[in-house]
């Protein structure tokens, strides 16, 4: 490191995580992180940091040599994230995206959570099962791009995604289509008349209350429909999942604290437990509403 390169400010004391992001403002990363160490009687700083999009890579280059022991990413910064590691997890190498960096001696480690908090949530919260079931993903942008190697390795029958723009579908399957589920892509009306077992709606969509324009599918008698978006009252997708009579609907509140966890455990080793934090904050959602 040259004399230039060298990082302004102090050097972090004790044990400093953040997330970086643009905006950030509304992350509830700090409260969860807060809540885990509060819940282990551990001490640590966990700030949410608004990065402009030229600063990126050196803000956080900068984070780890003042010492700083791991870093959250959102959007829009993963797949830049995922780029400046030296290492990533399958995972991440899988979505070309990462939202959690850890320093290691060979470098910075990137890995993406965000796969791994959405199975936990259906599977360990939920109680949902996914192995053998025909799965729909809706969307084939940042949100999706995070969780399919997970969800593949639930063992789904088959998992198909469609989008808007179907092209980035068909990528997304290309780089996912090569295990042994099948994986197909195509435009939102291509599922027309099909029926699925598990249905995820991965596009943005939802922030807007909006529903992706979708076709007439079955949803069989035990479909589950998770909305990757979490919101305090049921987004429209999942108000068209419970019209359609799914067995069960959930939003993504789950899947924040759950890929918190898994960054949490991956930088301290240690896992918080997950349930009065997320009764928590869904309590907060919902007073607020
Ligand atoms: P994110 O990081 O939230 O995934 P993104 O990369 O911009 O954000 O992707 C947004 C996803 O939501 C895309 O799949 C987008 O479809 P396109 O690829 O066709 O843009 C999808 N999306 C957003 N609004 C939508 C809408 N009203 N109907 C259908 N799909 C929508």
């Amino acid at each position: 490191m040259t004399a230039q390169d060298k990082p302004q400010g102090p050097a972090y004391r004790g044990d400093t995580y953040a997330v970086f992001g643009n905006p950030i403002k509304h992350s509830k990363s700090p409260q969860i992180h807060k809540a885990f160490a509060e819940q282990l009687g551990e001490t640590l700083t966990y700030r949410a940091v608004r990065v402009e999009s030229d600063a990126f890579e050196a803000k956080v280059l900068a984070f780890f040599q003042r010492g700083g022991q791991g870093l959250n990413i959102t959007v829009p910064f993963k797949e830049r994230a995922h780029a400046l590691s030296q290492t990533a997890s399958p995972a991440a190498a899988r979505a070309g995206a990462a939202n959690c960096l850890i320093p290691r001696k060979t470098g910075l480690h990137a890995d993406n959570t965000d796969g791994v908090g959405l199975v936990r949530d259906m599977v360990a919260n939920l109680g949902w099962q996914l192995e053998g079931r025909r799965t729909l993903v809706i969307g084939a942008g940042g949100a999706v791009r995070g969780i399919l190697h997970p969800l593949l390795g639930e063992r789904p029958a088959e998992l198909t995604i469609v989008n808007r723009t179907p092209d980035r579908a068909a990528a997304l399957a290309e780089r996912h289509g090569d295990g042994p589920i099948p994986v197909q892509a195509g435009a939102l009306s291509s599922v027309e008349g099909e029926t699925f077992d598990l249905v995820i709606n991965g596009t943005s969509a939802s922030l807007s209350d909006a529903l992706p324009e979708l076709p007439e599918v079955k949803l069989s008698a035990r479909c589950c429909c998770y909305d990757l978006v979490y919101a305090a009252a049921p987004t429209a997708f999942m108000r068209w999942s419970a019209a359609g009579a799914a067995w069960a609907v959930a939003d993504g509140l789950g899947m924040l604290v759950e890929q918190a966890a898994e960054s949490y455990y991956l930088w301290r080793g240690q896992r918080p437990a997950t349930e009065r934090v997320i009764s928590d904050l869904r309590a907060g959602l919902t007073a607020r509403s």
